[in-house]
């Protein structure tokens, strides 16, 4: 009969320490110690036993209060050596760390002894350190080994989102796929007066708006605090003030409730709302990406590894160029909403505006890249001209005319990208995408060309905490390694 493992009783203790004493020899632990340890909460031991005789064992200790677990000790009877119970019992005991949510297990290892070392470094533990003169009283040394596992590599981890790259504060919490909470709050209005976003502003706003904000969230999603698995926070692209205020609020968070922290990109997060409310990402695919603060075009052949910037704009992003026109037109901010409501009632092809970088002498250096600074001056002159001779400016005309222009482009590039690369769909995300000729274009021209549209709902187009939520719990649920608790905001931060 072979070997068979289980949790170790009292009962074993005469047999553990018969195997103790013939290990270890002089530096064995007391039979009271190995009482202790046996039975105390804090730790598990294990035997290996054949024929109901005990043949190996082994034990772990892992406090409630620490994220790391140290394995105790570990023997494996001489005659029954090289039958891989001393494997198998690590495995189980790394198996319970993992339950117990420890995130490094800690071990150390006698020098002289090559074959543990080699069985612990196939097992992923690391050489992180020895100390001289450690086993008495024949001084050798001690090689200390740590193994980093990845606690939140569960089926459906509960992550929570922040999400403060502009000027939405957003929190959102998802388990694994599944949306359970997508709270935000504007700073928006305190920026109408200046016609754009204002950074410092914006900083100020998230600080002040994350508190209420998370406990919303916590609340819509009906769990504690307790419950989240990991933290997920927008460390870029977006703006440095802003993106400080998430990322420290989230360090903090992880670290007050000793939960790994994953940083996350913006734009790759908004292709991962996808999931939420498909499942899972169908690959490849083409993402269009147009908000106040970018206009992306990815090519995105696996969510997790494989993301490729195509172009974006070189000046102004598309919902910015919408606010700007807006204010030359006496509209109000944000100015997308509007201009989207006034063209209603224009003719499109009263006006042709300029379609920036589409001419031939642009493919080769911007494909795939966006310019809207070329059409902002044509509407601006084109009203001042009109003003200057005294005629009645149609407002109608000009946005429908100057929304077209954006549409056309942004559409055009969007559907190149897809056959260029052979992609059979596209995907759209930020907060131009709630622009009805937009959708409208959008919807037509990919039928026409065969892509598979696809348009999440709004609340999960513009910037929101759920994305980066989603994001992470996609990169948890691969067994990726969380952020370390250092990393930075980087405003240009690359796909
Ligand atoms: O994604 P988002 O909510 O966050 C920021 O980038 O801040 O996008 C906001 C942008 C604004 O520039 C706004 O003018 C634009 O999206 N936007 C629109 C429409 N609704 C919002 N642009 C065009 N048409 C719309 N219907
Ligand atoms: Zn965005």
């Amino acid at each position: 009969m072979s070997h068979q493992l289980r949790l170790a009783t009292e009962a074993d203790l005469a047999a553990i320490m018969e195997l103790e004493n013939v290990s270890f020899g002089n530096d064995s632990w007391s039979r009271p110690t190995m009482r202790a340890e046996l039975m105390a909460p804090h730790t598990t031991y294990l035997v290996a036993h054949q024929d109901e005789k005990i043949v190996g064992y082994a034990g772990l200790s892992k406090v409630a209060s620490s994220s790391s677990a140290d394995i105790q000790t570990i023997s494996v009877r001489d005659s029954h050596r090289r039958a891989g119970i001393g494997r198998e019992l690590m495995q189980m005991l790394i198996e319970q760390a993992s339950k117990l949510s420890a995130t490094e297990i800690y071990l150390e290892v006698r020098e002289d002894k090559p074959a543990p070392r080699k069985l612990y470094e196939q097992l992923g533990f690391e050489r992180i350190d020895r100390r001289e003169n450690y086993y008495q009283p024949d001084g050798v040394a001690a090689i200390v080994m740590r193994l980093a596992i990845s606690t939140t590599a569960k089926s459906e981890p509960v992550v929570l989102g922040i999400e403060t790259s502009c000027d939405e504060t957003g929190i959102g919490i998802v388990r694994g796929t599944t949306l359970l909470a997508n709270v935000i709050s504007s700073s928006m209005d305190q920026h109408a007066r200046f016609g754009g976003v204002v950074p410092e502003i914006a900083a100020r706003a998230h600080l002040e708006a994350l508190e209420a904000t998370l406990q919303k969230a916590l609340q819509d999603a009906g769990i504690t605090i307790k419950d989240i698995d990991a933290v997920a926070v927008t460390n870029g692209p977006g703006l440095a003030g802003a993106l400080m205020v998430g990322v420290g609020a989230a360090k903090a968070l992880a670290v007050a409730i000793d939960k790994p922290i994953y940083a996350v990109n913006h734009l790759v997060a908004h292709v991962a709302v996808d999931v939420l409310e498909r499942g899972k990402l169908e690959t490849p695919t083409v993402a269009l990406l147009v908000s106040g603060g970018h206009t992306s075009l990815l090519l995105v052949r696996d969510l997790l590894n494989d993301v490729e910037l195509l172009g974006e704009t070189i000046d102004d992003a598309a919902g910015e160029a919408f606010d700007k026109i807006a204010r030359v037109l006496g509209l109000s901010y944000p100015g997308g909403p509007e201009i989207d409501k006034v063209a209603k009632n224009g003719d499109a092809k009263a006006i042709r505006f300029p379609r920036g970088l589409t001419l031939p002498k642009d493919q080769e250096k911007h494909l795939y890249n966006f310019s809207f600074s070329g059409l902002k001056t044509a509407v601006a002159r084109h009203v001042e001209l009109a003003e200057s001779k005294g005629e009645q400016v149609s407002i109608a005309d000009v946005a429908a005319s100057f929304r077209e222009a954006v549409v056309d482009v942004l559409v055009t590039k969007a559907i190149n990208a897809c056959q260029d690369n052979g992609v059979p769909r596209l995907i759209l995300g930020g907060g131009v995408i709630a622009n009805s000729r937009l959708r409208d274009v959008a919807e037509a021209r990919c039928q026409e060309a065969g892509i598979e549209l696809r348009i999440p709902v709004l609340s999960l187009c513009t910037d929101n905490g759920a994305m980066i939520a989603s994001l992470a719990a996609q990169k948890i649920m691969a067994g990726m390694e969380p952020s370390k608790l250092d990393f930075g905001v980087y405003s240009t931060l690359p796909v």
